[in-house]
């Protein structure tokens, strides 16, 4: 009775219209009855909505569709290593079996069972951690030509600094492209694909006639995307690379093992590009940002960079040895993970807790509830590398880079080329965030990024920056110092 009280009074916060009816069952669930475009809309809002209501387990209902959500260690473990039965569902809209949205849609990220299996074990090696020094050099030159480009007392935004130096980071370090205009066109493009397919996606969820306005341009947007690549890679065939790179390797594998095709790599290499560039760019950007707002954060991070790195561009012994900045990207990537959600699909019924799934019942895991929970990290919602000299979170508590055997295969790349290019950058500037400007974050396909400029002015690396108030949805998303506040509520997006 107590508990069906505290259910119906959850509900009742919900200010529930009345044709929301709740039936007996309803009562014992978890769950929620809403719009599920109120998730699309605003998914982090939504998920701690549920979480707050809920717990551990939550379901958002309208009419017969459930989508629900997992945000605990525990439930993170039990649908994140049971790939049989929860399977990648990353995008809605597969095509017809000849349409290039088919084949650009057929990578890591959407493949399942053996066919997964098989295509991660195809591309360890250029993935692999020994690999890694292989990369260095071009990460070291990318990242010294963005700082060559910058000078003290200028103005940029670093949202847009930090998209445009990985786009011409991921095209190098993927395709061996060092043509800028041709990085910035292939993001560009994929960038408004990917956005159509998690439009359509979403409406495919909620059956809404307004997202399937756009599924022919969908299409027509595959075609162009899978013409670009596959001329990308003619290009690649016929000139010489002498940075590694990791089409090239991929096309080693495809001569070796004769098994892979165009259209294969086709799909593989628009998923790698489309996974790497932005979930990078925006771990640069919010990292940046946080280190502006913490200049006692910064100072110390200072201090460890001129007492181990010794001129601008770091060595791989000297990146091993910076126990502080890798407290910095974790911190900054467990307070505003890029990867704030990500889903699966039963395929089979099952239950989570009380919740029975149906086969096809869309499962959340959430990135960003996980890393806020204050059972697992003391002040959650504030920016504090200290606490990573004491604490050491289990796979499922800590995975901005997923976990099981989804995890991100590009994640010590992602690692190495966070680690060198920060170095890079604050041995030659500090920046200052531009007081009163808005700073909004906001998730888009999955990914938290900044949805706002971040408007800062150059230091050089000896000035500290100071904390300055700034308005906008950031305040939603992580507690800056009390300076940062303009009066008490935020102005959202
Ligand atoms: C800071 C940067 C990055 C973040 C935060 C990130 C995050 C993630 C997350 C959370 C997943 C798992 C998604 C899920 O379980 O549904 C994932 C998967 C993946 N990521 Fe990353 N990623 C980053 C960089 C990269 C890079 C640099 C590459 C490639 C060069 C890459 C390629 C992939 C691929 C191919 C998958 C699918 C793996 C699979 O399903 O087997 N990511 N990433």
């Amino acid at each position: 009775m107590e508990s069906l009280l505290a259910l119906a009074n959850s509900h009742g916060r919900h200010k529930m219209s009345h044709q929301q009816r709740l039936t007996l069952h309803d009562f014992e669930m978890p769950m929620t009855r809403g719009r599920l475009m109120q998730f699309a809309d605003d998914p982090i809002g939504c998920m701690k909505q549920l979480n707050r209501d809920h717990g551990d387990l939550a379901v958002l209902a309208e009419n017969d569709q459930r989508l629900v959500f997992v945000f605990s260690p525990e439930l993170n473990r039990e649908v994140l290593s049971n790939s049989q039965v929860f399977e990648s569902r990353f995008f809605a809209v597969r095509g017809n079996r000849n349409s290039s949205q088919r084949r650009v849609t057929s990578g890591l990220l959407s493949q399942n069972g053996t066919e997964h299996r098989d295509a991660r074990r195809m591309m360890k090696d250029a993935f692999a951690k020994k690999i890694l020094p292989g990369y260095h050099q071009t990460i070291c030159q990318i990242a010294c030509e963005l700082t060559d480009s910058w000078h003290a007392g200028d103005t940029c935004d670093l949202n847009a600094e930090m998209v445009q130096f990985m786009l011409k980071m991921t095209a190098a370090l993927l395709f061996g492209v060092d043509d800028a205009a041709f990085a910035y066109r292939l993001g560009a493009l994929i960038d408004s694909w990917v956005h159509r397919n998690h439009e359509i996606g979403m409406g495919a969820l909620v059956s809404s006639p307004q997202f399937a306005e756009g599924y022919d341009d969908l299409l027509r947007q595959a075609e162009e995307l899978e013409q670009s690549v596959q001329e990308m890679f003619q290009s690649h065939r016929s000139s010489e690379h002498d940075r590694l790179n990791i089409l090239s390797l991929l096309f080693q594998v495809q001569q070796s093992q004769g098994q892979l095709t165009d259209n294969q790599l086709t799909g593989h290499a628009t998923l790698l590009f489309a996974a790497a560039h932005l979930t990078t760019a925006h771990t640069f950007s919010w990292t940046l940002f946080l280190l502006s707002q913490h200049p006692e954060v910064l100072q110390k991070l200072q201090a460890e960079l001129r007492a181990k790195v010794a001129g601008d561009i770091p060595t791989l012994a000297e990146l091993d040895g910076l126990a502080y900045l890798d407290a910095v990207i974790k911190e900054s990537m467990r307070v505003l993970p890029a990867s704030s959600y990500s889903q699966r699909v039963a395929v089979e019924p099952t239950s989570l807790g009380p919740v029975h799934l149906n086969p096809g019942t869309p499962v959340i895991f959430s990135q960003y509830i996980t890393h806020h929970r204050s059972d697992i990290y003391v002040n959650a919602d504030r920016f504090i590398p200290e606490r990573w000299a004491t604490i050491t979170p289990s796979a499922y508590e800590y995975l901005p880079f997923g976990a099981g055997p989804r995890m991100c295969i590009g994640a010590p790349l992602a690692m190495a080329e966070i680690r060198t290019a920060l170095t890079i950058m604050l041995k030659r500037f500090n920046f200052q965030i531009q007081p009163m400007s808005t700073i909004n974050g906001h998730v888009i396909s999955t990914m938290l990024g900044p949805t706002s400029t971040i408007p800062a002015t150059l230091l050089p690396c000896g000035s500290l920056p100071e904390s300055v108030p700034v308005y906008g949805s950031v305040h939603n998303l992580v507690q800056l110092p009390d300076a940062t506040r303009i009066g008490a509520i935020p102005i959202a997006a």
